[in-house]
């Protein structure tokens, strides 16, 4: 059956104290509400609309039309009011919908999925998600009749001094059919405490025209909400161990899981130990038996096997196989580091392809270049590539030696087998197997030194 999602994320936030909308707040590296997008379509959700309001703008920008569809709500009346507002972008849509809160990152979709299970085993027009807190302050608590059938949910602010004991509680995570949630939203009042179109009137409003209400109980942790931006750092923490987790069993040597994180969708090959310090996180794939950090940090990067990178950071970059980096290299976007190549201190590559097995050992800056394969670049080397106004590109062929301390000034080739002696300042192309000497010639005066001495002591 198809399956669709509403995420609520028209609240402000206020408790975050930040001119960024809550749901964009990131969790371990991606914004709350694409975590929660990203449980949806784990669980199967194929259509997903965000309810937008506070900071509506940047809300669909920062997450793209690309996996979502957008509804505004002007005015936040309420999560029942919210929930109508993706009335005409599911219009006609046949099936069941999930609805949840954009501020809950620690949601998964396995946990969906036996929500639904459930809705669907059930023949349910609606299942909530429910669990027992240890504190329910704070929560809707579910109310079941004699045959343990939802009946109501009342909010804290409306409920009886009996009904503040019950422990089970609504999780803000519901499956409904489409239909008729949207057949019953209109008809519901805010006749309440808060003044509000409450969501969860819709249970209640179902279990009275003899509907099929269904509460399926889940783990608390699914459920966090993030409020402040102390509750934030507690999630990102709890999605992170269990990211680590998952690695660690799958074969990777976590060293210190206290101090390194790893964002949600980051792929990691058996065998590779990763050191304390280091984060990776974005669109990045590392492969096998490699070794990172410490104090290393990886962003939408692809390292192959057995690439070893120590205490760099490598942002939009590639490593092939065996190659290696570090200590304090800086790998910038473009950088694609070739089979066994090496890139050691303090050198910084940019938008250049560096050769198979080519060697900038020591104190290098490479940007817009091509690097040959074999190709050894000299310490203190630097591509010379801005000139204030454009950005021009050096290239360097097979099996050169780029001497020490020497100044590349682009657009500039060096052929294959070429030789650059050290020192010296390129300003014309080099030919294959020539020697180019760009430097005054060393003079020499005999016994001017000791004439110096004698003069002024
Ligand atoms: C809601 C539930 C409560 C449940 C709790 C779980 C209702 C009435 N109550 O309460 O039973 O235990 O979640 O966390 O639903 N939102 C909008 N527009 C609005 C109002 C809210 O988009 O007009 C969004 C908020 O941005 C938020 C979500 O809906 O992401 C939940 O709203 P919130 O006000 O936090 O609900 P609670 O009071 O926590
Ligand atoms: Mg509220």
């Amino acid at each position: 059956m198809a399956l669709a999602g509403i995420i609520l994320a028209a609240g402000k936030g206020t408790r975050m104290k930040s001119d960024l909308p809550k749901v964009l707040h990131l969790c371990n590296g991606l914004p709350m509400a694409e975590l929660v997008g990203r449980a949806l379509r784990a669980s199967g959700v194929t259509d997903c609309v965000v309810i937008v309001g506070h900071g509506a703008d940047q809300v669909k920008q920062i997450l793209g039309d690309k996996n979502y569809r957008f509804a505004e709500q002007k005015e936040q009346l309420g999560t029942g009011h919210a929930a109508l507002m993706a009335h005409d972008a599911l219009k006609d849509f046949q099936g069941d919908v999930i609805v949840t809160a954009g501020d809950t990152p620690l949601l998964t979709g396995e946990a969906l999925k036996s929500l639904v299970e459930a809705h669907q085993d059930a023949h349910a027009t609606c299942t909530v998600a429910s669990f027992f807190a240890a504190n329910p302050q704070g929560y809707g608590r579910i109310r079941r009749n004699d045959d343990g059938k939802p009946t109501h949910i009342v909010e804290e602010k409306d409920a009886t001094p009996e009904e503040k004991t019950i422990q089970e509680v609504n999780s803000g995570v519901y499956c409904f059919d489409a239909q008729a949630l949207f057949d019953i939203l209109p008809t519901l009042n805010n006749q309440n405490s808060q003044g509000e179109y409450y969501l969860t009137d819709a249970l209640a409003a179902f279990a009275r025209n003899g509907k099929m209400t269904h509460a399926v109980v889940l783990e608390e942790e699914l459920f966090m909400g993030v409020n402040d931006r102390w509750q934030l750092a507690e999630a990102s923490r709890l999605l992170n161990q269990s990211i680590l987790k998952k690695h660690a069993e799958a074969g990777v040597m976590i060293v210190d899981p206290n101090t390194t994180w790893i964002g949600p969708g980051v792929k990691i090959g058996n065998e590779t130990i990763i050191e304390p310090m280091t984060s990776i996180t974005g669109d990045s794939t590392i492969g096998r038996n490699c070794h990172i950090g410490p104090s290393t940090k990886i962003d939408d990067s692809d390292l192959d096997d057995e690439v070893k990178a120590y205490m760099s950071y490598i942002h939009g970059a590639s490593m092939q196989k065996g190659s290696r980096c570090g200590p304090y290299a800086h790998l910038r976007p473009g950088a694609m580091i070739g089979e066994g190549a090496k890139v050691g201190n303090f050198v910084e590559i940019k938008n250049a392809k560096f050769g198979r097995k080519a060697a900038a050992n020591h104190l290098t800056y490479i940007g817009d270049a091509e690097i040959g394969d074999n190709t050894n670049i000299g310490a203190g080397t630097i591509t010379c590539n801005y000139d204030g106004f454009n950005k021009s590109r050096t290239k360097i062929g097979n099996n050169s030696f780029v001497g020490s301390n020497s100044t590349l000034v682009a657009p500039i080739t060096i052929g294959e087998g070429a030789f650059v002696a050290a020192g010296s300042v390129i300003t014309k192309d080099v030919g294959d197997d020539a020697l180019a000497i760009g430097r005054a010639r060393q003079e020499e005066k005999e016994g001017w030194a000791k004439r110096w001495r004698d003069k002024n002591s």
